[in-house]
């Protein structure tokens, strides 16, 4: 069926109101969940419509950090993708030829479209990255991805920890923060602070990258150290 401009024009503004509405959830886990199990059966057609490339970034950034630092074939690299959504990173992912890829969303909804994409290994609704990823052991991937979650109204930067906790030393995390939300959240502080832990360090930034039609994006790679401080309740 052909569709007028006019009509095209008022689905593209109703795909950035839904992404706009997004930004207003204060990290709610309830409210997260409620919002997008309605959004999920239309989330890919809108974000299309709004030009998303953060999906396709994300996982050319991983490919690239895989052939240059990672050992072993790609097919044997393990991937966390956190907040994965319907699985639009996971099937770039694929793409690129990854097949050990795991993922989770707070949204049972969005993680149940994840699973039928057939790109992933194992896939977990109902997870949430405010608060400690209790499913999932420290240093468990040599990759964690997080591509449209580290954004307004949905994780706050100390997520990071999490991403960073449960990737292995000298696996990388690889992130998506929108301009808007690494302007006004203490993301760069977060990002200093688990430096100076010797958590993370930054390897590359992609700044002002292409994400929405309506704004960029930062693309970030961060690198776990060799040596990592175990949480003191993982100690032996
Ligand atoms: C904009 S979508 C991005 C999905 C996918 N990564 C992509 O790039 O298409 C944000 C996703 O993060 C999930 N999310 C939001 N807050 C979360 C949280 N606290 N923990 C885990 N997932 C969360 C949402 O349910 C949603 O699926």
């Amino acid at each position: 069926m052909m569709i007028t401009l006019d009509q095209r024009t008022a689905l593209e503004q109703a795909a950035r109101k839904r992404i706009t509405d997004s930004h207003a959830l204060e990290g709610d886990a309830d409210r997260l969940t409620h919002f997008y199990q309605g959004w999920a059966s239309s989330y890919d057609l809108d974000v299309g419509r709004d030009g998303y490339c953060g999906p396709m970034i994300v996982a050319e950034l991983a490919g690239a950090a895989q052939t240059a630092y990672l050992a072993g074939r790609r097919n044997a690299i393990a991937i966390l993708d956190a907040g994965c959504g319907t699985g639009l990173v996971g099937v770039e992912l694929d793409r690129l030829g990854f097949r050990l890829i795991d993922g989770f969303d707070v949204s049972e909804e969005m993680a149940g479209k994840a699973r039928q994409t057939g790109v992933y290994r194992h896939v977990r609704g109902d997870v949430n990255l405010n608060r400690r990823l209790s499913d999932y052991s420290s240093a468990s991937y040599d990759l964690t991805v997080c591509c449209g979650v580290l954004t307004l109204g949905h994780v706050r930067p100390d997520g990071l920890r999490e991403l960073a906790r449960v990737t292995r030393p000298n696996g990388f995390v690889i992130a998506s923060t929108r301009k808007s939300y690494a302007e006004t959240t203490s993301f760069e502080d977060e990002v200093r602070r688990l430096q100076d832990e010797g958590v993370l360090i930054p390897a590359q930034c992609l700044s002002n990258g292409r994400y929405v039609a309506e704004e960029d994006a930062h693309y970030w790679v961060f690198q776990v150290p060799e040596k990592v401080s175990i949480p003191a309740e993982e100690r032996l």
